[in-house]
């Protein structure tokens, strides 16, 4: 018995060590690269004219950060406006906020304004990501950690910028999640990813204004299609 006592003692230690080790590798590989306060965040979106691109009255009250796996295990996590490589942000990202005193649930969109190039965005908004149900973490290891429960509606597109363009936009935006939303049939997994209105959308399913939100810019490269996406040919 008191053998048993030792040996969970022991085990206890190791898990509570282990959490400290991933906690401060989780810091040292994000914290620096994350939006420290919410001025910066407004500031960096009115830089890069999102509110009236986006026609949203931006005034965050929470931290949101984006933050993509990496082939190779580590994660990537950035401060609003910071330019990404392509490769970088190819698989689907987490995302965690800071400041929030409610739970849950919450809708997460991404769009990008700048399709098929910044000078011309005639098949804007590209939808990226949409996303619903998410919870902050029941997990004391990570507790601003968002965790969904269901199954996206648009799942999370990578960035196609043409080989021509320069780096486009790509803006998250949290949402609280309205009582209308979840009967929203405006967008489901078939519609359109371009021609997308986050604002009118936003307005329809009284979503409201975003509580926050971050954006990243990627540019193309040697992978980047040649050819714009054609709303009308390629489908989806
Ligand atoms: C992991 O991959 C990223 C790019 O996706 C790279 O920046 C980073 O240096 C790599 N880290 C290690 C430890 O290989
Ligand atoms: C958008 O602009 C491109 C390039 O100018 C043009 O080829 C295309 O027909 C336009 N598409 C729409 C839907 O207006
Ligand atoms: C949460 O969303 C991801 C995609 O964004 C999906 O793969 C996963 O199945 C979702 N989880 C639940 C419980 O639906
Ligand atoms: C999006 O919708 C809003 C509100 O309906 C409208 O004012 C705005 O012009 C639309 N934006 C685009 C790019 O069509």
């Amino acid at each position: 018995m008191m053998n048993l006592l030792v040996r969970l003692h022991a085990y206890c230690y190791i898990m509570q060590f282990l959490g400290l080790c991933f906690l401060i590798a989780f810091c040292v590989c994000t914290c620096e690269a994350q939006d420290r306060s919410l001025s910066d965040v407004i500031t960096a979106f009115k830089q890069h004219q999102i509110p009236e691109h986006l026609n949203i009255n931006f005034q965050p009250h929470v931290l949101l950060d984006v933050i993509f796996p990496q082939t190779n295990g580590t994660l990537i996590a950035f401060a609003s406006g910071k330019q990404l490589e392509r490769r970088e942000t190819i698989m689907a990202p987490s995302y965690r906020i800071r400041g929030a005193n409610r739970i849950g649930p919450f809708v997460i969109i991404a769009v990008d304004p700048d399709a098929p190039l910044p000078e011309n965005r005639n098949i804007s908004q590209i939808r990226h990501f949409m996303g619903s149900n998410y919870y902050k973490s029941l997990d004391l290891q990570d507790p601003n950690h968002l965790v969904n429960t269901t199954e996206a509606i648009t799942y999370w597109r990578d960035p196609r910028p043409i080989r021509s363009s320069r780096p486009h936009r790509y803006i998250f935006l949290l949402y609280k999640q309205s009582r209308e939303f979840r009967t929203q049939i405006l967008v489901n997994p078939m519609s359109s990813l371009a021609y997308f209105n986050v604002s009118r959308f936003a307005a329809a399913t009284r979503l409201g204004q975003p509580i926050g939100g971050t954006f990243m810019l990627v540019g193309p490269d040697e992978t980047s299609p040649i050819k714009a996406y054609d709303p009308e040919k390629d489908g989806l």
